[in-house]
């Protein structure tokens, strides 16, 4: 079980990556270049939107699993154990949370440049954290760790 949902939570990564990558280049095209906020637009933050969602409800099943989540008094002493028990956690859901109020918050905007600025800025920084959060983990960005 472990196994399976550790390949699942570390394959989506590359869907909530690419996802969020190409979601923030238009975001700042459209709001730079004063373009329309398009359908395809909205699809691509959708996608991002429900793509972050799984990976997080993935990790919170893996969380009950993994060998490096443990309460104990060590945790907090041991890097690697205190970064999958809080750090990991902690700044995925932050930034699960930019993104699900970039993406409301571009529905509620009334016009295009405002769409894409929340778009921006918000999935910019989740991006920003969730780079920072797999790196600081000792894992590949983009590889695969086993
Ligand atoms: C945007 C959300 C998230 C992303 C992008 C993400 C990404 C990742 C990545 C890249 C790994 C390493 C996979 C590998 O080594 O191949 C990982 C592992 C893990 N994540 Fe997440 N994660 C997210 C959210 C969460 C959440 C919310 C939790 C817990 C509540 C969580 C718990 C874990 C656990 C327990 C591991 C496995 C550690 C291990 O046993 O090696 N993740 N995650």
């Amino acid at each position: 079980m472990y196994e399976i949902l550790f390949q699942a939570h570390s394959g989506l990564r590359f869907v909530v990556f690419f996802a969020l990558v190409i979601a923030v280049i238009l975001a700042f095209a459209g709001w730079f270049g004063n373009r329309d906020y398009t359908k395809g637009n909205k699809s691509l933050n959708l996608i991002t939107l429900i793509s972050t969602h799984l990976q997080v409800v993935l990790g919170l099943v893996l969380y009950f699993y993994s060998p490096f989540v443990q309460f104990g008094g060590a945790t907090m002493k041991d890097s690697t154990l205190r970064y999958w028990t809080v750090e990991h956690v902690a700044m995925m859901l932050i930034a699960a949370v930019l993104i699900t109020i970039g993406n409301a918050k571009s529905k509620r905007a009334l016009n295009n440049v405002a769409k894409h600025r929340s778009i921006a800025i918000y999935f910019g920084l989740a991006l920003l954290i969730i780079v920072i959060a797999i790196v600081l983990g000792g894992r590949p960005l983009l590889g695969i760790s086993r």
